[in-house]
């Protein structure tokens, strides 16, 4: 009988992995909401598209990039920003749905981070080769809140660094359903994602999709 008290316990404490101080992997998190996640994701995207954006000097990136919530990331030959536009549409980013919304502030929280109410979301599309290269992400106001980052379809391997850019990162894989968490003394460590591997998912195909939750604005 004791032991079914723990059971619970026992059970997310074997799912929660400390990747550095302030940064933690809720393995499997999402996966009971991906109907709903996938659902939600196509909705934003009907609205706001995924679409290849350019980086400062005229690179393409290899990710498809898109946003919603009141302030989206966006990057052209100027540089970054955060914009309430899609430039692409003319048109505000489509709201937060309500599942992201929870699924971010219920990640926030095991994390032992407070109260988290995202205003940005960015979602990110990966297909076979793309990669992200290693950066901060220090455009938002608020440097208390943390980032949330879910991952779905197509497994992929996360390079989660440190302060420094030179510091070697760890190889985190991350699989459908996982999210990460990070923020306090890790909220501006170096981070990436290392070229997708071709394969087949059963429910994105040949891609991976991932949410990062940010409070920008
Ligand atoms: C990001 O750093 O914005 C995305 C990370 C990821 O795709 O896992
Ligand atoms: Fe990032």
């Amino acid at each position: 009988m004791t032991l079914d008290l723990f059971g619970d316990d026992c059970e997310t404490n074997k799912e929660l992995e400390a990747l550095a101080l302030g940064a933690t992997l809720l393995r499997g998190l999402a996966a009971p909401q991906t109907a709903g996640l996938l659902l939600a994701i196509e909705r934003v995207t009907e609205r706001a598209p995924f679409r290849i954006m350019a980086t400062r000097g005229g690179y393409r990136m290899s990710v498809a990039m898109t946003n919603c919530g009141a302030a989206g990331w966006v990057s052209d030959e100027s540089g970054y920003r955060y914009d309430a536009v899609d430039p692409t549409t003319g048109q505000p980013w489509p709201p937060m749905p309500a599942a992201f919304l929870q699924l971010a502030a219920e990640a926030a929280e095991r994390a032992g981070f407070g109260e988290f109410t995202p205003d940005a979301c960015l979602l990110n599309r990966y297909e076979p080769g793309a990669r992200l290269s290693l950066h901060q992400d220090k455009n938002e106001r608020d440097m208390n809140a943390p980032i949330v980052s879910v991952s779905l379809g197509l497994p992929a391997v996360f390079l989660f660094g440190g302060a420094r850019r030179a510091q070697r990162p760890r190889r985190v894989p991350l699989a459908h359903g996982d999210v990460v968490v990070w923020g306090g003394p890790a909220r501006l460590f170096y981070h990436g994602v290392l070229a997708l591997k071709d394969g087949e998912h059963r429910a994105l195909g040949r891609s991976r999709v991932n949410l990062t939750f940010r409070r920008a604005l």
